[in-house]
């Protein structure tokens, strides 16, 4: 109870703080960190997402039957499955029951009133919620967080910075479509499930050679030649069992810039706070443990942040910073994001998603 006092109290403080910030969308000061987004150019002017291909269990032309349907197997699963039935996104394939809660209809196949271009939430988030760097984890969300996240889709006041982002609208069409029963399930199936590692972190100034499918980096070869300049890029630890098998229990690697997670510390933990003869000196953000808990971890209805992809991370904050992202609640965000660099968003990102999450958890 005590937890959810203060969390209360501190909203209301902030929500004064954020006031004459909150307004409407504002204009593009800081460049779009496009590499958060799976892109290498900003949009051009009237730029739009293409609408997502509803889900098929069908052979595309000139696929090959017999490879695509023949059973594939991981290791540590008694289950096998053609590439035919991972890629139904409809009737999201299960590797390992034992690892989450059993999926009811709207994890499995998404919001009936849709029939056959329903999506179960489980296709993009994994049945286990942990989600992949080009749409979110879901895991351990609060419920009330979570709730409030799909009236903000529902109502369109979450979208995306990036006008091409096709999975954002996709968001939005099955918010839409849901029923509140169904996003009650929904919010408490993945809040069932308690965040643990997904995520390696691995400072460098060199990363693979990439290519962008479906806004997922993808590495070319494991050597890494290509400059990271200040990006961070976060490919599969293994792309067959990610992107061919779509194994929840196969996570990412991030490459983040040499010396970002300890920048990004001190951004995190003191909000950049400096001391110049003897005065203390605000920094340009706001320590982060203040609202998203001791181990950020989450606190009331505030969401957990740490371990998290960076590249969702970067984009929320982004999103934030833009406008774009403006449900009720996230004007609480605005002071923390409204002074940040593209510099500063790395760091962060590269820091919060090295935390890993205490054993307790
Ligand atoms: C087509 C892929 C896709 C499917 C299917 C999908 N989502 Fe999402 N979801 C996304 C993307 C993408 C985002 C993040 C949007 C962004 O970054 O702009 C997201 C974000 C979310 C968030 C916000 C998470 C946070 O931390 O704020 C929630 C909650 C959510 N989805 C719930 C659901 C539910 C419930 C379903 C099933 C009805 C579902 N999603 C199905 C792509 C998907
Ligand atoms: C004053 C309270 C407050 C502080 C301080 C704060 N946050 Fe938040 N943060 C929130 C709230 C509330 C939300 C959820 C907003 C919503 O519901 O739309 C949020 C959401 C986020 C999200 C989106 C999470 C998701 O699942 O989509 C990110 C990322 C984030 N915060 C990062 C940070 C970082 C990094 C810091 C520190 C530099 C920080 N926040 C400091 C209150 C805060």
């Amino acid at each position: 109870m005590q937890l959810v006092i203060r969390a209360v109290a501190l909203g209301a403080g902030c929500v004064v703080l954020a006031a004459p910030g909150a307004g409407p969308l504002r204009a593009a000061t800081e460049p779009e960190p496009l590499w958060a987004y799976g892109f290498l150019t900003p949009p051009a002017p009237g730029d739009k997402a293409k609408p997502q291909a509803p889900p098929s269990r069908k052979l595309r032309p000139k696929e090959d039957a017999s490879e695509q349907t023949r059973p594939r197997r991981v290791e540590g699963s008694a289950a096998s499955y053609s590439r035919l039935e991972i890629r139904d996104l409809g009737n999201v394939i299960d590797w390992f029951p034992g690892d989450h809660p059993p999926m009811s209809p709207i994890i499995k196949h998404g919001p009936a009133s849709l029939g056959e271009a329903a999506r179960g939430c489980g296709s993009c988030h994994l049945p286990n919620g942990k989600g992949r760097p080009e749409n979110a984890p879901v895991i351990g969300l609060p419920v009330s967080y979570f709730i409030r996240q799909m009236e903000d889709f529902r109502n369109e006041v979450r979208v995306s910075a990036d006008p091409r982002k096709p999975n954002t609208p996709t968001m939005h069409l099955l918010a839409k479509a849901m029923t509140d029963e169904e996003v009650k399930e929904s919010a408490e199936y993945f809040a069932a499930m308690r965040w643990t590692p997904w995520m390696r972190v691995i400072e460098t100034e060199f990363v693979p050679k990439t290519r962008i499918v479906g806004n997922l980096f993808l590495p070319l070869g494991k050597e890494r030649t290509e400059p990271i300049a200040g990006r961070i890029i976060e490919v599969p630890e293994d792309e067959e069992q990610s992107e061919v098998l779509r194994n929840p229990r196969s996570g990412f690697i991030a490459y983040v810039p040499v010396g970002s997670v300890k920048q990004g510390e001190n951004l995190v933990t003191t909000g950049g706070m400096t001391v110049a003869d003897g005065k203390i000196v605000p920094g340009k953000t706001v320590a982060c443990a203040t609202c998203h808990g001791p181990d950020l971890m989450g606190l009331a209805d505030v969401p957990g942040i740490a371990g998290r992809s960076p590249s969702y991370l970067v984009r929320q904050m982004y999103d934030m910073q833009q406008g774009a992202r403006r449900g009720a609640s996230a004007p609480l965000m605005k002071p923390v994001v409204d002074k940040l660099t593209g510099e500063d968003f790395v760091a962060i990102a590269a820091y919060v998603t090295s935390l890993v999450p205490p054993p307790t958890h």
